[in-house]
């Protein structure tokens, strides 16, 4: 699972910095970036900087703390901090932790925009914060098999657990994109 979690991530970055070079003046944005891996790992290689934006409070907080001690163990090795920023928010809701346009040379999201409720605001958001040629990249879950939905037990399970403060969508749910029953009549085909 490790394995291939990295290899995505390294698919993804290989991905972003083919449509637009990363390089040390590059500001990039994660959207649903956990725990900050991803991130973290791209603005090592590149040398840039950006923020990353996630619903958990307790992923941000250990996002957070993983750039410290990094950034203390590259302060005793003579190296600059990493520039980066983690901020509690939602994907459905970037405009307002963002309200300035064209703020990233680069969009990237691994795992996490299936979970985001409101694709047309976030899609809208990601275009609207990228310079002109910005480049975006996502990689996501694929469902292989109709999901059900959580129960209310679980979903209280896991908004406790991860302290998440909106609703989440397994499937998509938005205007822009086939309702559930469209996605089961789609897959009979
Ligand atoms: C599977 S994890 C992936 C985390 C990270 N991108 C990585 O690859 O390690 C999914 C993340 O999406 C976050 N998430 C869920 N709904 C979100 C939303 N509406 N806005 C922002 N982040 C969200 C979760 O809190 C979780 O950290």
């Amino acid at each position: 699972m490790n394995k291939s979690y990295s290899d995505a991530t390294k698919y993804l970055l290989t991905n972003l910095n083919r449509i637009r070079p990363i390089d040390n003046c590059s500001k990039i944005l994660d959207v649903g970036c956990g725990t900050g891996r991803t991130l973290i790992t791209a603005c090592t290689k590149y040398g840039c900087g950006g923020v990353g934006v996630d619903l958990s409070d307790e992923q941000i907080k250990d996002a957070k703390n993983t750039l410290k001690k990094i950034n203390i163990m590259r302060k005793r090795n003579g190296h600059k901090p990493l520039n980066i920023k983690f901020v509690r928010g939602s994907g459905s809701e970037l405009r307002k932790l963002f309200p300035r346009s064209k703020q990233f040379t680069h969009v990237l999201s691994q795992d996490a925009l299936l979970f985001v409720v409101d694709k047309e605001s976030l899609f809208k958001n990601m275009f609207r914060l990228l310079v002109s040629g910005g480049a975006l990249a996502i990689a996501d879950f694929l469902a292989e098999r109709p999901q059900a939905d959580f129960s209310a037990h679980e979903r209280r399970t896991i908004y406790k657990m991860l302290n998440w403060n909106e609703d989440l969508s397994f499937v998509a749910r938005s205007r822009s994109f086939p309702q559930k029953r469209q996605l089961s009549a789609l897959r009979s085909r």
